[in-house]
């Protein structure tokens, strides 16, 4: 059974047939090919694109979707094996994920990472324990890493410039007053890569790289697609003559599970924003960020403002990818 918990996964073609069939759905989008079909999407974390996208495709299509929160709407959820469940945790996902499956044709879940011990968190093991016990396909609406959002990226990319191939991305790191997920860092690099863009990783200090299992991965598949991947702690070399800026801003790993002080670090590196200063030195690049985002903090007014920003384009992007998703999971397509 397929599932879709990383792109990594997948083949470049098959990618490319979910951003063709997202395409078509765009221009077409209503249809009944999930008629009496249904989704159970459970959000462990807060969200309000992903949540309304998968929600709003299906019932495009003709089908329905649940949203639950396990430890507020429904019960608290335990992922580990062989736990003697006397903490919080009501429910094993194997029970949940089995009667989840009984009802519903997809199981969605987004379940961030603990921001306690990275060496467990890197191990993704609650999407994959959810994959284990599920009998339907499972799909990742973010965990270490986000590749729904990477479909969008990619989707509102070659919507600008058609082939992406050797042209330069910057995915940049910008401040943010605390360290976040690296998931979405992780998946750019990722989609960037396999996609044979000239990617350039660009963060304050290497204290800032990306995990090794993503850093190999995009290295790996740079190599497959003949794009390329460089690091840079430089701003004005690393924009300089790029086609595409991507903003995120995560958590150094290195100081993982001590916040107060990764601030120590990161305090120093407010400058890391993006302005337009930064964008002109771009060939006359667009810009975007998978949202939400705090204005002025990681990019400026006049970035999001600015005609090349495709922000909005990309999240509405994710509509139209996840719709072209779920229809090719349940062997729907047109
Ligand atoms: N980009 C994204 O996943 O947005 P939400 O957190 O609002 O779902």
């Amino acid at each position: 059974m397929k599932h879709f918990l990383s792109t990594s996964d997948w083949s470049r073609e098959d990618l490319d047939a979910l951003l063709q069939s997202a395409a078509e759905l765009k221009r077409n989008p209503i249809n009944s090919r999930l008629k009496g079909r249904s989704i159970a999407l459970l959000f462990l974390n807060p969200s309000m694109r992903t949540r309304t996208s998968f929600d709003l495709g299906m019932q495009q299509m003709g089908g329905i979707a649940i949203v639950l929160q396990p430890g507020k709407d429904a019960w608290g959820l335990e992922f580990d094996a062989g736990t003697v469940m006397d903490g919080d945790a009501e429910e094993h996902i194997a029970e949940a994920a089995g009667v989840l499956s009984r009802y519903c044709d997809l199981i969605g879940l987004r379940a961030f990472p603990s921001f306690v011990d990275w060496s467990k968190d890197r191990e993704d093991n609650l999407i994959k324990s959810l994959a284990k016990y599920s009998s339907v396909p499972v799909i990742n609406m973010e965990t270490i890493v986000h590749p729904c959002q990477e479909l969008a990226m990619m989707l509102a990319l070659k919507e600008r410039m058609g082939d992406v191939a050797k042209r330069k991305m910057v995915l940049t790191w910008t401040w943010h007053p605390r360290p976040l997920n690296t998931a979405v860092a992780n998946s750019a690099l990722l989609i960037g890569t396999k996609f044979g863009m000239d990617v350039t990783l660009l963060c304050p200090e290497p204290d800032y790289l990306l995990d090794s299992q993503f850093m190999d991965q995009a290295r790996q598949n740079a190599s497959d697609s003949s794009g390329t991947l460089q690091i840079s702690h430089d701003i004005e070399s690393a924009y300089s003559g790029a086609d595409f800026v991507y903003a995120k801003s995560w958590g150094a790993l290195p100081y993982y599970g001590r916040p107060e002080e990764e601030y120590e670090l990161r305090k120093k590196y407010r400058h890391f924003i993006v302005d337009e200063e930064k964008m002109a030195l771009t060939d006359n690049g667009l810009f975007s960020h998978c949202l939400p985002l705090r204005r002025n903090v990681k990019a400026t007014d006049a970035v999001m403002d600015a005609r090349y920003c495709l922000a909005l384009d990309e999240a509405e992007n994710r509509l139209h990818v996840q719709k072209a998703l779920m229809m090719n999971l349940l062997g729907a397509e047109q």
